[in-house]
């Protein structure tokens, strides 16, 4: 069957469910920041103290740059970390989750979590609204944790080859669209005021109830059916569902071939996967693509975007910050246009080579700004870039190239790995950005360059193009490389112990 017929609609029907869950992991990583100062209100007065620490003591100028009281700057600093850290946890769960009854059941499973999230927070003013938000926020970060792993699997295991990029990128763009969304539900007159802000965080769980109903109907991942459960017919059956009418006979003797390697070695745990020299080169790609990804600095620039808007002189930052969100998803949406064309190690490497062109030009803007005012519009469009060089390629990517470097015995303890790699230090860039730019200034952003550059370094010395390979081949690639390592440090063996 030609690879080009093979966009039926229940694959499309299985992709649009999956990806729901990555909507709604980018809606709660916006949602919480443009009604801080209302929440924060509710913190204040739950906790009976002022949210005006200046108001509660004298006037001085040195408390207006800190006015907020502290209990309020805690639990307010622990709502949007605990997010974070529920990830870091449930990350490592993500196999067991994975293997445990399939992938369409675990996804379903999991959804009790965002449900049970969107409720603590959507009914916080019935109780303690902080403890409550901090509760919801830990359940549905434990969760995102999760799907974040789960849908990228999902999505590679019924990808035909052709659009396995595509299709994988997809995931980006629904994070994306989640952010863009929550931005734009939480503008004051919409969703983000006094009122209705618990219902903009309880909405959170919402694309979860949706995707419960459509679960159901998504065929399982075949090659969890035949590799791992050895069931040929159901596997079939589930192909056939997805492809439309063809011939299996392909697909499943590359299935049967990669399940035969599967069953000569043991079980993959993540305790193994990072002990074997057999995965190593794929691990450390897998790892290192994360952490281009976060180290990149991207979320400390959807950070920083509102004080350089504001000090370029835009009047309503928020709405410079929503377009940041508007080209976030477009350039993301031409990643998964080019993806399958251009290839994955292009992409990365134009994007991440761009970025760092992009934070040299920022910290030239952000240095001459106040000498020269046209170097705030030098930021700014830098900024605009920046974010655009990261969809392009460093952004999707990470999340499925893991699950295409990977064959199917370690691949659900890869995915752990390097999903617990990408919210660490996501959380450690969100911890410590603020110190490390109050250490270096302006010149915050060279750091980033140089970190840039590295990455962009290793990519083009270390990681092998994947596009339009079979699981098969990809594996070959390494299989080689792992080879090659081995030969060398066995000659050298021989030539220390030769030269004694
Ligand atoms: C990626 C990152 C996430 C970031 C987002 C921005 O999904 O993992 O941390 O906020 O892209 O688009």
């Amino acid at each position: 069957m030609d690879e080009g017929k093979q966009l039926t609609g229940t694959l499309a029907l299985a992709v649009f469910t999956a990806a729901l869950g990555s909507l709604q992991f980018g809606y709660s990583l916006g949602v919480i920041n443009a009604p801080q100062k209302i929440i924060e209100n509710h913190y204040a007065r739950a906790l009976g103290v002022s949210l005006e620490r200046s108001l509660t003591l004298e006037n001085n100028t040195d408390l207006a740059e800190e006015p907020k009281h502290p209990s309020v700057v805690m639990y307010w600093s622990l709502s949007v970390a605990i997010f974070s850290i529920g990830g870091m946890v449930s990350s490592f769960l993500v196999g067991f989750i994975a293997n445990l009854r399939g992938r369409v059941k675990g996804m379903l499973m999991v959804n009790v979590l965002a449900v049970i999230a969107g409720l603590l927070m959507g009914l916080c003013k019935m109780w303690l609204p902080h403890i409550m938000v901090i509760m919801g926020r830990a359940v549905m970060g434990f969760y995102c944790g999760l799907t974040s792993g789960l849908v990228p699997m999902y999505i590679g295991e019924i990808a035909p080859k052709a659009y396995r990029g595509a299709l994988g990128a997809l995931h980006q763009l629904a994070i994306v669209i989640g952010i863009l969304l929550s931005q734009v539900i939480g503008l004051d007159f919409a969703l983000g005021n006094d009122e209705m802000w618990p219902l903009l965080l309880g909405l959170s769980g919402a694309p979860a109830i949706l995707q419960s109903f459509l679960l159901p109907l998504c065929p399982e991942s075949p090659r969890y059916l035949y590799i791992l459960l050895g069931k040929e017919q159901e596997a079939k059956k589930s192909l056939l569902r997805l492809k439309g009418p063809c011939d299996t006979t392909p697909d499943l003797e590359e299935m049967k071939r990669e399940k035969e390697e599967a069953d000569k070695e043991a079980k993959v745990s993540i305790r193994s996967l990072i002990f074997s020299s057999v995965y190593r080169q794929q691990l450390f790609v897998a790892l290192m693509m994360h952490l281009s990804q976060q180290l990149s600095g991207i979320n400390a620039i959807f950070y920083y975007s509102t004080s350089i808007f504001e000090q370029a002189g835009v009047g309503q930052p928020i709405y410079a910050t929503i377009g940041v969100g508007v080209i976030n998803t477009i350039f993301t949406m031409v990643s998964v246009v080019l993806v399958d064309r251009a290839g994955r190690r292009t992409l990365t490497l134009a994007g991440l080579g761009g970025m760092c062109i992009c934070a040299v030009a920022m910290t030239v803007g952000l240095k001459y700004q106040f000498d020269l005012p046209w170097m705030s519009y030098v930021s700014m469009a830098a900024i605009f870039l920046f974010v655009s060089f990261f969809e392009i390629g460093p952004g999707p990517i990470p999340w499925f190239i893991v699950a295409e470097i990977f064959s199917q015995g370690p691949r659900p303890a890869a995915i752990a790995l390097a999903g617990c790699c990408n919210w660490t230090s996501n959380f450690i860039i969100g911890l410590t950005f603020p110190y490390i730019q109050a250490l270096m200034g302006c010149y915050v952003f060279i750091l980033f360059a140089a970190l840039l550059l590295c990455f962009t370094l290793f990519i083009y010395f270390r990681v092998p193009e994947t596009k339009g390979k079979t699981f098969e081949e990809i594996a070959a690639i390494f299989q080689k490389k792992h080879q090659m390592a081995k030969e060398s440090t066995e000659l050298d063996q021989l030539k220390t112990s030769s030269d004694a």
